[in-house]
């Protein structure tokens, strides 16, 4: 898989796992082949599957929302999922689906080699850290196989619930500073061990002062 358009060409025709069949397109993802800033949720959902474009949907409409926040439009970064099609009633998508998939996103994170993946939501965190929970993960940069990663919830789980829309708004707003760290050759972020989920207590004081200083 050589570019974004041959693994587009690829996803587009691909029966390797289950979730072909119930699928009426598939979703390859979309974006800047030069991103600093690649997403990457769980799966398409209904409104997905029917356009063949990611996060189009009321949770793509939110998370178009939070890049303005922060001065971003879809066309700047990359946006892309787990599991390229569709599951059918939006069940989670299965281990086997994901590992069937995962030749894919692999390739584009290669190639787009991004300065920092924001995970959104729990499978693609633990595509990173198997076996973490997003409470205690999200809002914390943290190194992984040479890249970094920002987990964060998943816009889908944000939107109706006030608390954890807050959270998401503020998680986001961190972005453009984790950017501007990880562009100074010597910020403490890169010096930093990689960081521990914090206890539940003061996940952010103890975080921030990887930022502050
Ligand atoms: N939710 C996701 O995880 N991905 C999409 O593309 C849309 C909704
Ligand atoms: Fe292929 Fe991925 Fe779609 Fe499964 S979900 S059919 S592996 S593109």
């Amino acid at each position: 898989m050589n570019n974004l358009e041959e693994i587009a060409w690829l996803v587009n025709r691909c029966a390797d796992c289950e979730l072909s069949r119930g699928r009426n397109k598939a979703v390859p993802g979309e974006g800047s082949p030069q991103a600093d800033l690649m997403f990457i949720g769980e799966g398409p959902g209904y409104h997905e599957d029917r356009l063949g474009r990611p996060f189009v949907g009321p949770a793509g409409q939110f998370l178009d929302d939070l890049l303005m926040s922060i001065g971003l439009k879809r066309a700047d970064v990359f946006i892309a999922n787990m599991v390229k099609c569709r599951p059918p009633q939006n069940r989670d998508p299965l281990p086997a689906e994901m590992s069937a998939c995962s030749k894919y996103l692999d390739r584009q994170i290669e190639l787009i080699d991004p300065k920092l993946i924001i995970t959104l939501g729990r499978f693609s965190l633990t595509r990173f850290f198997p076996g973490e929970t997003i409470t205690r993960a999200r809002g914390k940069v943290r190194e992984k196989e040479g890249r970094w990663i920002y987990p964060i919830m998943h816009p889908a789980a944000a939107l109706h619930r006030e608390e954890n829309r807050s959270t998401i708004v503020s998680d986001f707003k961190e972005i453009p500073r984790i950017l501007e760290r990880l562009d100074r050759p010597s910020s403490p972020l890169m010096e930093d061990q990689p960081v521990e989920p914090q206890k539940a207590t003061a996940p952010q004081a103890q975080q921030l002062s990887l930022f502050s200083s």
